[in-house]
């Protein structure tokens, strides 16, 4: 079916989820042979294709180090300051690592006080002590403080209670098993690690030893850290932000617009793939919903295109501006320029139920970008609120009135929805609506459904890996009432599924 470039409303008909079904196809597969391990970017893949949406209701640092420990990726939205999103890559990047490369220390002279302030910034519970010099001198942990009233904090200094050196260390160039060894020797939670002068070169805990055995599928950098994303935008101090967050470790910045198929922000990827100081991170353009519009981020050199305009649960771009591409025929479309030149497509909102993660791939999609089905777990920024008993949390569109309001704090959300210049919040044109959504307790068994589902997808149509899936998926176009024949019908449902809710 190709673009039309005509007026002509009949010429070009668009489809979503709910058009279509995938057939089902031979199959010889034990479920234990089924690989979902699909292509994020052009250098990334992840064991299971599915990425947090960078929203303020659902991506901060628990989200991201939850996804990625499933086998994923969180996106870290971009609605608040430079330092704050940094500091939240940080987060992530300190999080269940093999070796720490570069941890977080403190002064002998620093008292109690500082370093429980310090403790609770990095939410860890204890420091190798270093001189001037970086040189190790010491170690503290919770256990030190325990005999010190808190009453005392401020007065006593880390120096008075740490463990002094000597210490069992391991020198800078340790492997895995001699660490596994010397730790449960010395039935240590902590190895630090020295060079030959004697200064800090890393540190080893027995809890992310333990953490990359329980999460196999983590999706890891080269050095052993979780992976994460962050948003970024096109405007003002945008240049700023995508630097900054590449110094505190992002291995992927995503240019995060409701239009991306303008000009200034396919010359801020070009500059993102050629500038020294950022070239090396992966780099995802969009939104689009166009092939002329993938086109233009692969001509940028961007390693991924997200696509999506409009179809997300809290959007209302489609009906503020009547502008956007059903969801399945917008990726197919995007593939159709990212496909020959071997970038891939992040199928970016509108998902419902886990069946839509195969229709997606098969669309021509890589992975899937989800915000509302995440919405409302544990791990999504926000208080739960009791409504009638039930729990919820909030969820709302990052073009939603509040997101882009300055009541309460500085929105840096507008610019994604091209009113960064608006200054008044009364004239601010709203494209999405704020929602409350049930609690949904911890993502991993959201994860788990999720990624269960599209296992199930690829034993019905017979696909061991998702390049299989990606070829030999077929679509038959389905009618509203085939739509109501695949959902529960003519029953009253009694209990909710993990992966259905009615
Ligand atoms: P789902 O359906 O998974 O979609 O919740 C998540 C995606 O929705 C996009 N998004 C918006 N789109 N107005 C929009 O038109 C908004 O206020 C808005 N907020 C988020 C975004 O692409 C996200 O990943």
């Amino acid at each position: 079916q190709p673009t039309p470039d005509a007026r002509d409303p009949f010429g070009f008909v668009g489809l979503t989820y709910d058009d279509v079904l995938l057939l089902p196809g031979y199959s010889d597969l034990a479920p234990d042979e089924i690989d979902t391990t699909s292509r994020l970017t052009r250098e990334l893949n992840l064991r299971v294709p599915l990425v947090s949406a960078a929203m303020d209701t659902v991506t901060e640092s628990r989200m991201a180090i939850a996804m990625a420990r499933q086998g994923g990726l969180g996106v870290l939205h971009r609605n608040l300051s430079i330092e704050d999103q940094a500091y939240q890559v940080d987060l992530v990047k300190r999080t269940q690592t093999g070796i720490i490369t570069n941890p977080v220390t403190i002064r002998s002279d620093a008292t109690l006080e500082e370093l429980d302030a310090r403790a609770g910034q990095y939410r860890i519970s204890g420091f190798p002590v270093v001189d001037a010099d970086q040189k190790l001198i010491g170690i503290i942990t919770n256990r030190d403080l325990r005999f010190t009233p808190v009453a005392e904090w401020a007065a006593t200094r880390v120096r008075d209670v740490m463990t002094p050196m000597p210490l069992i260390t391991g020198s800078a160039g340790i492997s895995r098993e001699e660490a596994t060894a010397l730790l449960r020797k010395h039935k240590l939670e902590r190895l630090p690690l020295v060079d030959a002068g004697g200064k800090l070169s890393g540190l080893i805990t027995v809890k992310d030893f333990v953490k990359s055995e329980q999460f196999p599928d983590a999706s890891k950098d080269s050095q052993g850290r979780l992976m994460v994303g962050a948003a970024i935008g096109y405007f003002g101090d945008s240049w700023e932000r995508a630097t900054t967050l590449v110094e505190a470790g992002a291995d992927v910045l995503v240019a995060d617009t409701a239009h991306g198929n303008v000009r200034m922000l396919i010359e801020m990827v070009q500059r993102l793939k050629s500038d020294p100081a950022t070239r090396h991170v992966q780099v995802i353009g969009g939104n689009v919903a166009t092939r002329e519009g993938a086109q233009a981020f692969v001509d940028a050199g961007a390693d991924a295109v997200k696509v999506g305009v409009g179809p997300g649960a809290i959007c209302t771009t489609r009906v503020v501006t009547g502008v956007g591409v059903p969801q399945v025929t917008a990726v197919y479309e995007a593939s159709l320029a990212c496909r020959p030149a071997g970038v891939p497509v992040i199928a970016d909102g509108g998902l419902k139920y886990s069946g839509e993660i195969a229709k997606a791939l098969v669309a021509g999609a890589d992975t899937v970008m989800v915000g509302s089905m995440l919405a409302g777990t544990e791990e999504t920024p926000g208080e739960t609120v009791l409504v009638n008993g039930k729990q919820y949390k909030s969820f709302r569109g990052m073009g939603s009135m509040a997101a882009m309001s300055s009541r309460g704090k500085k929105s840096y959300s507008k610019d994604r929805y091209f009113q960064a210049e608006v200054t008044s919040d009364d004239m601010i044109v709203p494209e999405g609506i704020e929602a409350q959504v049930p609690f949904k307790g911890p993502l991993a068994t959201i994860a788990h459904q999720l990624a269960g589902g599209l296992h199930q997808s690829m034993f019905y149509i017979g696909a061991r890996t998702i390049q299989e899936l990606q070829t030999k998926g077929r679509f038959v176009r389905i009618t509203s009432a085939s739509l109501q024949e695949s959902h529960p019908h003519d029953v009253k449902m009694t209990v909710e599924a993990p992966n259905y809710a009615g």
